[in-house]
Formats: structure tokens, sequence, C-alpha cells
């Protein structure tokens, strides 16, 4: 039985999805969460191309246990620089570089030949590894490549001190059979490969990245790049959950596993969708919300006689825990902190505090509380920022005959502050107090809300994407009120800008 490493790229390619991005302290959160998973390389993110994703890579670095952290780097001196100097504070540390490989990206993107990629490539292994023990190299677009020259270029690589060659389907198109072969014919051409690792980094393009990577692992790769949720540039990339679970569910097959603490995947899929505001699809393989979900009554028969006759995966192996009723109104701090525990959660003193109240007043209102409703108060308290703008208090009035108006008021800047507004409806009178209030000119880009759990009285969970200048944020906010709800995302948000404002202003 072969183990395969799994490396996550949700923060650095996953972060290059549309409307993606993360603050430094929700990279934080991911990367927690990404070592309890047990992931072995997390790529934090790409060092020199922002003060933010240097900043990511530092800290994680600094904070995150277990997993080697990883940065991106262009193979140019300044990247790999940048790189080492990011992940000064990181105890077990790996430099990414990468250099296109196919001749459509060097004559048409980079204008130089083949030996002066190779050159470059060399070179800059030979720098990174003057820094750090552990590099990586990939030869991008490698799929388009001619093999002989991708596997002098992986030979030469590994000659100078890459101790993982990753293979990327940049464009993601290349097929199960076709990379499966390329695979073992590289591995067949390169005589020092046992000296490395091979990866592969799969785009979902043709939504084959999955399959393309567990024919890469059938051919001797040893380490798939992943994102949780499948997130990533244009398609996607492979999806961690896919990959871990098939190799799983058929180790009879692929003869080979991961180190992946499995029940961690729900936890990990909701989180993502939580800080990026991506949802996943309702029929997405083992996280979608009806993956364990059985509609016909043949299947229910027969999974009512015996599980295994339609279930190939236990919906707990993965983190999915019945929505049982656990907690309630009469519900004490210790009864609501195990369960946090039970679930997974490990949270400050204050996290708990806050989230307590919450759950006290949710359960004045709301007479069940299930898991889905303490996970969504946790991570708002978790998630939780820096507030310069505050709600105290919003009444709204609509209805098919008057004038939707909204009063809000809010602590700003520690000064409590009241207006009284009208607009469309009820959010946008709020909204429109909120602007008021806190003297902002944002435009609101995205506004969505969804029920966490089943009922009229379940808590209603708002997202909203907010621009302001050049800043582009997510706020998230929840209550059994969606009026409170969107309030609470539309100033998370607003905080957000504010943090982001202050740290340009302090030159970070
Ligand atoms: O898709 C790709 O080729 C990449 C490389 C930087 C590895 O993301
Ligand atoms: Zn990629």
């Amino acid at each position: 039985m072969r183990t395969i490493k799994i490396f996550d790229t949700t923060l650095r390619d996953g972060e290059q999805s549309p409307g993606a991005s993360m603050t430094v302290d929700e990279k934080i959160q991911v990367a927690k969460q990404l070592a309890k998973l047990g992931v072995d390389i997390i790529e934090a993110g790409f060092a020199i191309s922002s003060p933010g994703d240097f900043e990511a890579v530092q800290r994680i670095g600094a904070e995150i246990e277990g997993p080697v952290i990883c940065s991106l780097a262009r193979a140019k001196e300044a990247d790999i620089k940048s790189a080492n100097e990011a992940l000064k504070g990181a105890m077990r540390k790996r430099i990414h570089t990468f250099h296109s490989s196919s001749d459509i990206h060097l004559k048409f993107q980079y204008r130089i030949d083949r030996a002066e990629a190779l050159k470059r490539s060399i070179e800059m292994v030979k720098l990174a590894r003057s820094f750090v023990e552990d590099v990586e190299f990939s030869p991008m677009d490698a799929t388009r490549t001619e093999l002989s020259y991708l596997a002098e270029m992986v030979e030469a690589v590994i000659d100078a001190g890459a101790s993982t060659v990753n293979i990327p389907d940049t464009v993601g198109y290349t097929t199960p059979e076709e990379f499966g072969k390329f695979i073992k014919d590289l591995r067949g051409k390169v005589s020092n490969i046992d000296k490395a690792i091979i990866a592969v980094h799969c785009h979902n393009d043709l939504g084959l990245a999955v399959a393309n990577s567990l024919a890469a692992i059938l051919n001797g790769a040893g380490q798939v790049e992943c994102t949780i949720n499948g997130i990533g540039e244009r398609a996607g990339n492979c999806s961690m959950e896919e990959v871990v679970m098939a190799l799983r569910t058929r180790k009879d097959f692929y003869q080979a596993d991961t180190n992946i603490v499995s029940e961690e995947i729900t936890r990990s899929s909701r989180l993502i969708t939580k800080i990026t505001g991506i949802p996943v699809q309702p029929n997405k393989a083992i996280v979608g919300a009806n993956a364990f979900a059985h509609e016909a009554g043949i299947h229910q028969d027969g999974l009512l006689k015996e599980k295994t006759t339609y279930e190939i995966i236990r919906p707990e192996s993965v983190g999915l825990i019945s929505n049982k009723l656990v907690l309630g109104k009469h519900s004490g701090r210790h009864a609501f902190k195990t369960r946090l525990v039970e679930l997974g959660y490990s949270v400050t003193e204050e996290e708990l505090n806050k989230a307590f109240e919450r759950f006290k007043k949710l359960a004045d209102q709301k007479k069940e509380i299930h898991d889905e409703d303490l996970e969504t108060l946790i991570s708002d308290e978790v998630l939780r920022i820096e507030e310069v703008f505050s709600l105290i208090s919003l009444e709204t009035r609509s209805g098919t005959e008057i004038e939707p108006e909204a009063s809000v008021k809010m602590l700003v800047t520690g000064k409590e502050e009241a207006i009284v507004s009208s607009g469309d409806g009820p959010v946008d009178a709020t909204y429109k107090a909120i602007d008021q209030l806190t003297g902002t000119k944002s435009n609101l880009k995205k506004y969505d809300v969804k029920g966490i759990t089943g009922g009229t009285d379940a808590l209603g969970e708002v997202t909203v994407t907010v621009e302001e200048d050049d800043f582009v944020v997510r706020g998230t906010g929840s209550d059994t009120d969606i009026i409170v709800a969107s309030a609470k995302a539309y100033i998370q948000a607003l905080n957000k800008i504010e943090a982001r404002k202050e740290k340009k202003n302090d030159g970070g």
C-alpha cells in the first residue's frame, strides 16, 4: 500500500478562483483546518505576488505546526528570495518554483527558446536549494510539452536539487488514459527519477482533474495537488475530497491511500464555502448537500435492510453527523462547550463566551438547535475581525402598502449613532442607513441568503460581496431574522474594508 502525499493549494491556486480572495486571518483559519485534516503540504501563497500573500505565508509558517509550508515562486531570483524570506519562521518549509516548458508558452509568452528555459529552471532550483532543503519544481503546461524535452528538464532539475517534480496539466487539456501513459513514459525516460517524487497538478477544464490525478497515481505519481471543494483558476483544480475518498474507498484497486483524516472533510468544505462565499453544487460528490441523500423508494428500502446495498461511503467517515437535535433553551455552558468539542472545535474562552451568548439568544427564538446552527455561530466568532462599526439595534417596517423603512442604531468608532432611512425594500433601507451612519461609499456587488436548517425558524445566513475603492471583500452574518443577518453581513464587510484601509495606510 503506497501513501500518496496531499499537497493542498486551496490558499494559492484555490484563491485564484474568481471572487475567492481571502484575508490573512481567514487564511490562518483555513490553514489550521488543513492541519487538522492532515494534509502533508500547505501551499500558503505566492509570497512575492502581494504584501497579503507574503504575510499569509509568513504567518502560516510561524503559526501552523505539522504540514510542510510552501510558497510559490516563479523561476526568478526575486521571487525565490521573497519565498525564502516569508518562510523563515516555518519549521518545515518548501519553495515551489516553476517555469513554463511548452513551446506555446515559450514562444508566445516568454519569447525564449527551450535551452534558455532549461537554463533558468536549473539556476533557480539551485538558488532555491541554497536556501532550503525541500524544493519543488513545476514545468508549467507540462501536458502540452514534447515528452523528450520535458524529460530533459525534469532530469536536470532533479540533478540541480529538486526533490519533488510536479507535472501540471495547467490548462486542463489531458485525459486519463493519455495522462497515465504520459507519467509512465516520463518516468521511463528520466534516469534519476528515483531521487524525486513525481507530483501531479490537474485543472478541471474538461471535468477530468480527479480522473487524471488518479490515472497518474496508478502510473507512479506520489503526490497530488488539489483544493478543497475543487476551487481554483477557471473550472478549478482537482478536488481534494474526491481524490482522497476515491483512494480510500477503492484501496483494493489503487493500492494507495493518504494521511487525510477523512472525518474532517465536511468541516473543511463548509469552512471554505463560508470564507469564500462560493457554494458547493448540491450533487457534488462527497460534500454536496445531496451526496448522501437517497430519494428513490427502492434505494431507501434497500438501505433500511442493509446500508451497504446503496451506500459506498459511510457519511460519518467524512464527518457528516446526522442532523440531530442537540441543545435547547435550558442547555448550559458546559453542554454547549461539550457539543462543540464533539463537533471538533477547539475555541478560546472569549470565542466560547461570545458564541454562548448568541446561542442563548438563538435558543429563545428557535426551539431546536441543530449542529449546523452551532457551526454557524462558532465560525462567526472564530472568524470575527476588529470592529470599527457594530450594530446596536435594528427595526424595519415593510409590507405591500408602505414605503420600507429602517431605523438603525450603531457604534461607529466608539460613538453611538442612529438614523432612519427608507429604501426599495427593508434590506435596501437598512443598507442605506448603515452607509449614512458609517460614512462609507461602497458598492454591493453580490447578495446571497440561505437557510442553515429547514423550517421557518431557521437561522438565515447572508453573504455579501462589497467593493470600495480597490478593495473587494465578503461579509457573512447569521440570525433568525434575515434583515438582521443582512445588516451583520454588510457591517462585517465594511469592517474588513476599514481593516484593509488601515493596513494600506500603515504601508502593509
Ligand atoms: O496550473 C499550474 O500550472 C500551476 C503551476 C504554478 C504549478 O498552478
Ligand atoms: Zn494550477
